[in-house]
């Protein structure tokens, strides 16, 4: 009858697929454990998750302790866990799979500071060692070329494909890097929908650990098409203290829901204002009002901060606070609050996914609405919107007149 000893000597010249040394020189042998004259228990413990390897295992195992006799052999493996498949890759849609997490930034009104914490919170993610980009979707607005100093730069096409700029540690591309200056476009239905794929699709965004979106104001197709797109990790909510905005606010958060999305926090903007010559502070639009409305949608408050001329200065000039000011008591709020939003990031970033808003129109049919998504086409995210339409049609942006579906 085989000994333990005889079973591992055996086990020796089991050669681990792939290597010339065997799973005993390798240290992948844990235990042997004899049962009775035919039938023992051998427990491995391998780094390969590949099913070939373990299949050739088994084989070449059963093989080796047959021929001392041994006619039962329980093998038990442990293998590392299969690496969870990203969603973002493989659940929904995603056309830019090379940018590992989308943050869409959003705020229920207009100029509550949105690009301003973009921007910010962008460079001190990069600052903290992310691989940083940030896509200005506002096609109505868009800001971040002036506030990056990158206003009047032109950009480079590489075959039919645009380069992003590259500025403060982050890439960068902009609507309004892409129009001309000044230009107004009368952006309806299908031309949303085409534009931010455009820039997402056409610019060659290199691998990206986080790619912030600058999203304009409120709840429409430009929000909608961006989640059907590409899967949204998390959105996070810029609003000013006062209830007027408090109340937009929500609907912003509201539509994060709808659309699932995690919500990564919200920014309080010009929350006080410290006078520079008297120091004295002034609530000019409240304080502290967000606590209430983060608890409200489960979520907590990433920073709040002051009306405070330089981050005016720094985003007229180009000079980002966060890079150009670094020890200002703002800079070290957008710090503390990309810090915060990374750690979050870092938790949901397995589990955006966007197959649940896909739209289900019919091919050929067009799915087209020319008003702004409200509410109820967020909710439903099949209906009533151009960004979500099976048949895009032209798409091309044309200036007035219909929305370009058919
Ligand atoms: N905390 C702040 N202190 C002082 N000025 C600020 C602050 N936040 C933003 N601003 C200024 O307020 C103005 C509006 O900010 P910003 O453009 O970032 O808002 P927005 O929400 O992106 O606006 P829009 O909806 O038009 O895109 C800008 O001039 C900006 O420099
Ligand atoms: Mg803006």
């Amino acid at each position: 009858m085989a000994s333990i000893a005889d079973i591992k000597k055996e086990l020796e010249n089991v050669i681990y697929p792939g290597f010339s040394k065997s799973i005993v020189e390798f240290g992948f042998l844990k235990d042997v454990v004899l049962k009775d004259e035919f039938s023992c228990i051998v427990t491995l413990d391998i780094t390969s998750t590949a099913q070939e390897i373990e299949a050739k295992l088994r084989q070449d195992i059963t093989a080796k302790l047959s021929n001392i006799g041994l006619r039962f052999v329980e093998i038990v493996l442990s293998k590392p866990k299969e690496q969870v498949q990203k969603s973002n890759s493989q659940s929904g849609s995603n056309i830019a799979p090379q940018i590992k997490n989308f943050i869409m930034v959003s705020s229920g009104k207009g100029g509550v500071g949105k690009s301003t914490t973009t921007v910010n919170l962008a460079i001190a993610a990069a600052m903290q060692g992310k691989r940083v980009g940030i896509l200005d979707a506002d096609i109505y607005g868009p800001n971040i070329p002036r506030m990056m100093g990158l206003q009047g730069q032109e950009v480079e096409v590489v075959g039919n494909k645009a380069k992003p700029f590259k500025a403060y540690g982050v890439d960068v591309m902009s609507m309004g890097s892409l129009m001309e200056e000044g230009q107004a476009l009368i952006w309806r239905g299908a031309m949303i929908m085409k534009a931010i794929q455009q820039l997402l699709r056409d610019i060659l965004w290199d691998e990206l650990d986080i790619l912030f979106i600058d999203m304009p104001p409120g709840t429409g197709d430009a929000q909608l098409t961006l989640a059907q797109s590409v899967p949204v990790t998390c959105g996070i909510n810029v609003t000013t203290p006062q209830h007027v905005a408090l109340d937009d606010s929500r609907r912003s958060l509201n539509m994060f829901k709808k659309l699932n999305i995690p919500i990564g926090g919200i920014v309080e903007n010009m929350s006080g204002f410290i006078c520079p010559s008297c120091e004295t502070e002034s609530d000019i639009f409240g304080k502290g009002t967000c606590e209430e409305i983060a608890s409200e949608f489960d979520t907590f408050v990433l920073g709040t901060l002051p009306i405070e001329p330089a981050i005016r200065l720094g985003g007229d000039n180009g000079k980002p606070i966060v890079f150009c000011e670094p020890n200002s008591v703002s800079a070290k709020r957008y710090m503390m609050a990309a810090s915060k939003l990374l750690a979050f990031v870092d938790e949901v970033s397995d589990k955006a996914e966007n197959a649940s808003i896909q739209p289900t129109t019919a091919p050929g049919v067009s799915a087209c609405s020319t008003s702004a998504a409200p509410k109820k086409e967020a909710a439903t995210a099949s209906s009533g919107c151009c960004g979500g339409g099976s048949n895009p049609g032209s798409g091309e942006p044309k200036t007035g007149g219909g929305c370009g579906c058919n």
